[in-house]
């Protein structure tokens, strides 16, 4: 296995035994291990789309490894604003920083950073492409509830057209064995070409607009905002906007193991009150952040194997 030098654009780069591997590596350093592995080293944080989560947590992942962090959040201070392209922003930035984190409206806009980078380059999520350092963590939070990732039922809810981080998990879960159900109004179901992988694959799934269908038989329950933001027609929001809210009263016959999921951030999709459920798992599952993107910040640094 090779990671040194590699960019992280899409799960889809990665085997099964790579991901086990950055899990493990996360493992490692979620039991407290600190070592300044980037000490003296720069990470480039580009962030042309809103963040809080994948933002602060690499920042934190990268200065709890002793190195130090340089960041865009707001391209209207940057020369962006005066039509400087993409690949010159690249350019510029991989002779500054020894790792380039980004996060871009675009698909495809990562890959083409990777190309013009020498540096690793991380997608910290590109349009309603690919999440992929957030697969990881979903993954880790999986397999931290459950010890396993094999023979779980694991439902997503929302936005499955747009939604990146349900594209990125849905496709690292045909490395194992589960059974994926997906519930979504028609106008946001998940998109033909990761079902067509699923056939291709044959791994078993269900297709639903009523999250009352699965709600008892699920192990995971991953719940998605409806991104307002990345629909072309704000009425075609309005449709949908609050089509499912989970709360205790819909979980009454529900696994006693069961655990619900979000990426984050959540608007009204996860009421309050199932905050202090055992069901509950999204605060820590955005911790698992910074253990996961420490592992892959080491990885591509080579600094660990
Ligand atoms: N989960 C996630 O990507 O959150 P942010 O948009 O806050 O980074």
């Amino acid at each position: 296995m090779q990671f040194k030098g590699r960019d992280v654009i899409s799960i889809r780069d990665f085997t099964k035994k790579e991901i086990l591997h950055i899990l493990d590596t996360a493992k490692y350093f979620d039991s407290g291990n600190y070592k300044e592995h980037m000490q003296g080293k720069i990470m480039a944080s580009l962030f042309f789309e809103p963040s809080t989560r994948t933002q602060l947590s690499f920042g934190t992942a990268m200065k709890r490894l002793g190195g130090k962090v340089i960041s865009v959040s707001d391209p209207s201070t940057t020369s962006v604003a005066k039509g400087e392209t993409l690949f010159d922003t690249i350019s510029m930035v991989d002779r500054y920083a020894d790792i380039i984190v980004m996060r871009h409206p675009v698909e495809g806009a990562s890959r083409f950073a990777a190309e013009a980078a020498q540096k690793p380059v991380i997608n910290g999520g590109d349009g309603a492409n690919q999440h992929p350092t957030q697969t990881c963590l979903d993954l880790f939070t999986i397999q931290k509830a459950f010890g396993k990732i094999d023979g779980l039922k694991i439902g997503f809810v929302g936005d499955l057209k747009y939604g990146r981080t349900v594209h990125s998990l849905a496709t690292a879960l045909t490395h194992f064995k589960t059974e994926m159900m997906f519930v979504a109004p028609e106008t946001l179901a998940m998109p033909k070409e990761y079902l067509d992988e699923l056939d291709s694959k044959k791994i078993k799934y269900t297709v639903t607009e009523k999250i009352e269908d699965i709600i008892n038989d699920v192990d995971v329950l991953y719940v998605t905002r409806i991104q307002k933001e990345r629909f072309p027609d704000p009425m075609d929001y309005e449709k949908v906007k609050g089509v499912y809210i989970i709360k205790k009263k819909l979980l009454k016959n529900a696994k006693k193991t069961m655990r619900i999921m979000h990426p984050l951030p959540r608007v009204d999709e996860i009421a309050p009150e199932i905050d202090q459920t055992p069901h509950a798992i999204y605060f820590e599952q955005a911790g698992n952040g910074i253990p996961i993107r420490q592992a892959l910040i080491c990885l591509v640094s080579g600094v660990i194997e």
